[in-house]
């Protein structure tokens, strides 16, 4: 994908983040994912009252894509921050929302992008930030 695509991808997440329901971490984060046929799916952080039901903007994102029918992805773009704060700083997915997309991404080639904190982008292969992850 060009730079301006990568752009194009962290703009949509950070548009998302304005969906993000997060009032008990004050931390609002979008995600939007590429699959490899050119869809895009968006998703946000939903907290919970009880904490443990809340779901991160990654996973939001995948589970909406997987529900459409798609399987096959090429990257993700996150902007997180806490509110008030304009999503600029880095953020990269949890352990969890790791391993959910080693299910479906090939570790070697899907990236994951997220603002370097200096008003642009940086990218990882999913393999560098989960290098062994969970198989069966
Ligand atoms: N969160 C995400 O949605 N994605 C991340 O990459 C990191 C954390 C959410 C979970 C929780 O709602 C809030 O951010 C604070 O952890």
């Amino acid at each position: 994908m060009q730079k301006s695509g990568d752009e194009a991808l962290f703009a949509e997440a950070a548009a998302m983040r304005g969906r993000a329901y997060a009032p008990y971490s004050g931390f609002l984060v979008g995600a939007a994912l590429l699959a490899k046929g050119g869809r895009v799916f968006l998703g946000c952080n939903v907290e919970n009252a009880a904490f443990s039901p809340s779901n991160c903007a990654e996973r939001t994102a995948l589970f909406a894509a997987v529900a459409a029918g798609e399987r096959q992805f090429s990257a993700i773009a996150i902007a997180g921050g806490k509110a008030g704060e304009p999503g600029s700083a880095p953020c990269l997915p949890c352990g969890v929302c790791l391993q959910a997309l080693l299910e479906f991404c090939d570790p070697q080639s899907f990236r994951v992008l997220t603002a370097n904190g200096e008003g642009g982008l940086q990218a990882f292969l999913l393999g560098e930030l989960l290098p062994h992850g969970f198989r069966l």
